[in-house]
């Protein structure tokens, strides 16, 4: 393939100067396959460099092809740029973004996306966009399943890990991706959690909360984001140049490339900010949008618009530039065809590794939320179980949302992962009882007669995949009814009953939480579903997950997180109070809550200084025992709450978090460090203060418990 060799690289304004016009907007085109994606208008583009970039493409021949012509037969041999959505695995699937979070653990997110990009990197592919950093308190929120929950401190800690993984320390080596954040900033409020709904957010909110896994994500490296195309505060980002070219550019400083989300510049015209689709482009591209994704317009509009001086032509060099950068770093223009082309060389080996991590990763995702008598792991004297539910047999399902190119059969159902950890002569007797939707008297019966004789039945239910992701906003969180009616069924044969939950989402459990013996918490899990769920239930490996979004008890406590404000009224007070008369204001299951197969027993946290100036350090010494009979990892958490300031603080904010695992009877003493910054906060103009004062602090097990001791900020 003939292309730039390391001698020749050209450097990037040099490049520039020998562009024209189109060639330079072509940079500035992304375009989607279409269904014979090579056809004679694709080809005639790349040909003549008016495209330079194209999304969902995973063929590796038909990117090896695209990537020839443009090497071969356009004018400046610029290489494309192949993008995908690799959000939680390309071929080898891992758990959605929502249940790794529950991992808490930034270095087992950071394999992950390693093992996602050489994958995807293998096939061609050079850019992700991913991850995504939408904060949500509501998850009616379809797109809650790709988010890392609903707390900025661990969606920074977890971002950090998905970027390092991602882009490795060169992203101009062959086995990574560029990084793309997304969405910039503040879809997760969408109002009503209905997809593609507005949002209204104050500055405040904005900076204090959305904006914040942004931050780390540019800080850790990420040299592209993407803008979210739903309206936020009246104004669609691809619309907004105070978000994207003062707030992003010059207060942050990101320097990378912007793309527009998919035809968010043609949205420009429903969103009712531009008059038709000529005045959108040149509406977005002054704005700040470099790259229109998918609407094809800049290709259409953009010259016309340059020639009458609407649009300058600085404003095309500057995005024409970022674009170059970003295929720079990926190594694009170095020559060596390993950067732009697919290479399955080593594929096999990298997904033999990846299905031991899917399984690592799997296990940690898991959250244990019920365990009544200690129920769990299933004891080796039980010798029948029943394993009913649609999702007993499942294996699609188990890819989430964006799940990449991953093949259903390569799935390890649950009815596969349990039979192949049961202890010897136990026997498992499968049946769905009903479809996800539907349910038919025979199944129903068939499914009652097998659980009559077993000692023990687990129910596998929950959301389809295409329950959660884009555009599946619900207004009811309960599960399907004729999963209800099988419960309720099983429930009355007077077996303890396990509810085993798949979704992308905290369901409202609390129809079954008092009913069923335990719960645990399956999101989904990937590629090696059924060996994580089977070694769990066995005892081979001990839940450790946390919830990364609290659970409600109804739909009616939404939007519902652990850091809200106090009122005026707290609740429980015999004045009128913070409350519904008919349901509690408290969480089914709170942020960070998870239970273990062992107890975990918090001593009193220590503090170097219970009066600390600008220039110290807080240290917080916490001892943490396994006081119970097994080997466990705990996720420890760290909350504070400034007492008094100018601006009403949160009851609680995660400040610290760290995994540990204790063997049964030991003691570990763990140590928190707290930076000043970790006492800031927002205020209404958007600058960050700190402000001395009382503080409280918590070390515990999740956002409710924990001990609490006081410190005071002196300045
Ligand atoms: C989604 C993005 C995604 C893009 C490309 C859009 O509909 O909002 O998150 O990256 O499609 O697939």
């Amino acid at each position: 393939m003939s292309s730039w060799t390391e001698k020749e690289e050209p450097t990037l304004t040099a490049l520039l100067s020998r562009m024209t016009l189109e060639e330079k907007i072509g940079q500035l085109v992304q375009l989607p396959p279409k269904g014979d994606f090579l056809d004679h208008e694709l080809k005639t583009l790349i040909e003549k460099g008016h495209v330079g970039s194209f999304l969902n493409i995973s063929d590796p021949e038909q990117i090896k092809e695209a990537q020839e012509i443009s090497l071969r037969k356009s004018r400046l041999k610029i290489p494309l740029l192949f993008a995908f959505d690799v959000l939680h695995g390309f071929k080898t699937l891992f758990p959605i973004p929502l249940a790794l979070a529950s991992s808490m653990d930034p270095s087992l997110v950071e394999k992950v996306a390693r093992g996602s990009a050489q994958e995807a990197r293998s096939y061609g592919i050079h850019w992700t966009f991913a991850p995504m950093l939408d904060i949500t308190r509501d998850p009616r929120w379809g797109r809650v399943a790709e988010c890392p929950g609903e707390d900025p401190y661990l969606a920074s800690l977890l971002c950090a890990g998905w970027i390092k993984g991602f882009q490795g320390d060169a992203l101009s080596s062959s086995s990574f991706l560029a990084s793309c954040p997304k969405h910039f900033v503040g879809y997760g409020a969408v109002e009503g959690g209905r997809d593609y709904n507005s949002v209204n957010l104050s500055l405040k909110q904005l900076k204090e909360i959305y904006l914040v896994p942004f931050l780390e994500a540019f800080k850790t490296g990420s040299f592209s984001t993407m803008a979210a195309f739903v309206a936020i505060n009246g104004l669609p980002p691809a619309a907004n140049p105070n978000l994207l070219k003062d707030l992003l550019r010059k207060e942050i400083g990101f320097k990378g490339p912007v793309i527009s989300d998919w035809n968010a510049v043609k949205e420009l015209v429903h969103h009712g900010i531009a008059e038709n689709e000529k005045e959108a482009v040149q509406i977005a591209i002054n704005s700040g949008i470099d790259i229109d994704m998918a609407s094809g317009l800049y290709l259409k509009y953009l010259k016309e618009l340059v020639l009458e001086g609407k649009v300058q032509i600085d404003t095309i060099d500057q995005a024409v530039l970022r674009v170059l950068s970003l295929k720079h770093k990926l190594g694009l223009f170095s020559g060596r065809s390993s950067q732009m082309e697919p290479n399955k060389e080593n594929l096999q080996a990298i997904i033999k590794t990846n299905r031991e991590l899917a399984l690592e990763a799997a296990i940690n995702s898991v959250v244990l939320l019920k365990n009544e008598n200690a129920l769990l792991p299933l004891s080796p004297s039980i010798r029948t179980i029943a394993l009913i539910g649609p999702f007993s047999t499942e294996q699609k399902e188990h890819l989430g949302p964006w799940p990449g190119i991953g093949d259903p059969q390569q799935v390890v159902s649950l009815a596969e992962g349990m039979k192949a950890h049961a202890p010897l002569g136990v026997k498992i007797a499968v049946a769905r009882g009903c479809d996800f939707f539907t349910s038919s008297q025979e199944e129903l019966r068939q499914a009652l007669e097998m659980a009559k004789k077993a000692e023990v039945i687990i129910v596998a239910v929950g959301e389809k995949a295409s329950m959660s992701g884009e555009a599946a906003s619900r207004a009811f969180l309960e599960l399907p009814k004729a999963q209800q009616k099988l419960i309720d069924i099983l429930l009355q044969i007077g077996i303890p009953v396990i509810m085993v939950v798949f979704s992308g989402r905290p369901l409202d459990l609390s129809p079954f939480f008092y009913r069923v013996k335990g719960i645990i918490q399956a999101w989904f899990l990937g590629s090696e579903t059924g060996n994580a769920l089977g070694r769990i239930l066995f005892g081979f490996s001990n839940p450790s997950g946390k919830l990364p979004m609290s659970f409600p008890r109804s739909v009616g406590q939404i939007p519902i997180y652990y850091s809200h404000l106090p009122t005026g009224r707290p609740s429980g007070w015999s004045i009128p109070s913070t409350g519904y008369l008919d349901q509690k204001i408290s969480p089914l299951f709170p942020f960070g809550y998870g239970l273990s197969y062992t107890r975990f027993h918090y001593g009193f946290p220590t503090l170097n200084h219970t009066k600390i100036g600008l220039d110290d350090v807080l240290e917080v010494y916490v001892e943490i025992e396994n006081s119970g009979e097994k080997a466990g990892e705990e996720i420890v958490q760290l909350y504070i709450r400034d007492a008094v300031a100018s601006i009403s603080r949160p009851l609680k904010e995660l400040k610290g978090v760290k995994k540990i695992f204790l063997n049964p009877g030991e003691k570990q003493k763990l140590k928190f460090s707290l930076f000043p910054s970790d006492f800031a906060f927002v205020d209404f103009e958007g600058k960050r203060k700190i402000e001395g004062g009382r503080f409280f602090l918590w070390v515990g097990p999740n956002a409710v418990e924990g001990k609490k001791v006081q410190f005071e900020l002196a300045w």
